[in-house]
């Protein structure tokens, strides 16, 4: 028997911003931002989206096209954010009721800043191997908010991944190699009073590349064992920061061809915290050409910090695995002025007031509607 991913989907909301105009009105060089960071396009979030509503939309995907025995094996739903809606309750009980799933089900939401999607993913892999015949929802959903006019607003993005664990799986199966590490330290961090991010830029990037370092020489394998790498990316080029310091000059030109194609997908979303590593993998699982019994290695880094570095083998028929129409998507977004971008960023300001919510900007199935007497409600 084996275990690892049976589907993957992913979600992101309808309105973006084109980062070159962002640049002109903030007075900086475009190509710092396509280059020199390495982002195109970042995903906007309209007030009637949030993480829950955003996860909900992304398991849908797969959900929508299972039938009654399939859902019924969900034993768990594993919800990841570091922008969780409420302080008490998880994001996934809400999750369970918006989808519809049993009652008989455990539901629990994770943190540990962009790290969260990777434990839940690792948990739901050994809990399936001691029950092959279980199932279990992992999904990773946040939105990057560092504000307006910040070093860390080109970085900002939003979405969601759905995956679901089970025996036999479709896509891949986990090679039980990982190796991992955490050490307290304060390179980004969101304080419980703030709605944005807190970071130290430069340190951040020394802490991911240290980490990556770190692992990768723990793992100690040859990077020929591996078709390709998904990297965690908090902007595009910061997989090619890190790889670089184990690539040379006979293999550098060979490996920044294969991170172009993992960085496709986040090139276009920007940065979705827990989910940003699967949005990698699932922009190579797409766009790569992989064969059978392949490797994909992925390094997970969330800030605080915590990184895992472990490996998938790719099963034969993977692309039946993939749900949703993530190009499509990405191809049909409404791009939003910057005046308009910034008015929505601003009226993210929940202060416990009731409100109804407007869906000008938002067409997904699953949508927040309202919050009333301090309760969100969804439809
Ligand atoms: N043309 C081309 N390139 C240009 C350029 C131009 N005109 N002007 C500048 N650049 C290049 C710079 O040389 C630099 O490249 P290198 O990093 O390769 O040297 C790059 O553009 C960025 O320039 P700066 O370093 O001057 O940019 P900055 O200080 O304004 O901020 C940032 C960049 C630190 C990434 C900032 O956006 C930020 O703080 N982002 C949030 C933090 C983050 O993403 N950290 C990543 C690691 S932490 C993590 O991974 C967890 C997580 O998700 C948050």
């Amino acid at each position: 028997m084996t275990v690892g991913i049976d589907a993957i989907s992913f979600f992101t909301p309808e309105v973006a911003i084109d980062l070159v105009e962002l640049a002109k009105v903030r007075g900086v060089d475009p190509d710092k931002y396509t280059i020199g960071i390495g982002q195109v396009i970042q995903s906007v979030v309209p007030k009637s989206q949030d993480s829950v509503s955003m996860a909900a939309n992304a398991a849908n995907f797969i959900l929508a096209n299972k039938d009654e025995e399939y859902l019924n094996s969900i034993d768990g739903i594993y919800f990841a954010s570091e922008s969780g809606i409420d302080n008490s309750k998880s994001g996934a009980v809400i999750l369970k009721q918006i989808l519809n799933l049993k009652s008989n089900i455990r539901t629990i939401e994770l943190k540990q800043a962009c790290y969260g999607g990777t434990f839940g993913l690792i948990s739901a892999f050994n809990y399936v191997t001691l029950n092959p015949d279980k199932k279990i929802l992992v999904v990773a959903s946040d939105i990057a908010r560092y504000g307006l006019k910040t070093a860390g607003e080109v970085t900002q993005g939003a979405g969601a991944i759905a995956m679901i664990v089970s025996s036999n799986p479709t896509i891949a199966e986990y090679n039980f190699d990982s190796v991992y590490k955490s050490e307290d330290l304060m390179d980004f961090w969101r304080p419980i009073y703030s709605d944005t991010a807190f970071v130290d830029g430069k340190y951040s990037q020394d802490v991911y590349k240290e980490f990556f370092s770190e692992l990768w020489n723990k793992y100690n394998k040859p990077i020929d064992d591996f078709t390709s790498i998904a990297f965690h990316l908090p902007f595009s080029k910061m997989g090619n920061k890190a790889l670089d310091q184990v690539l040379n000059d006979d293999n550098k030109d060979k490996w920044h061809q294969k991170l172009e194609i993992a960085k496709m997908y986040s090139k276009q979303v920007g940065n979705l915290y827990t989910g940003s590593v699967y949005l990698a993998l699932l922009s190579i699982l797409e766009n790569a050409s992989l064969q059978a019994n392949s490797n994909v290695a992925i390094f997970s880094f969330g800030s605080g910090a915590e990184a895992e570095l472990f490996s998938i083998k790719i099963k034969a028929d993977y692309k039946n695995g993939i749900f949703g129409d993530t190009k499509n998507l990405l191809n049909n977004r409404r791009l939003l002025d910057i005046a308009t971008y910034e008015s929505i960023f601003l009226s993210h300001n929940f202060n416990g007031s009731n409100e109804l919510m407007t869906n000008e900007f938002d067409h997904a199935k699953f949508q927040l509607r309202e919050i009333k007497d301090n309760q969100r409600i969804y439809s």
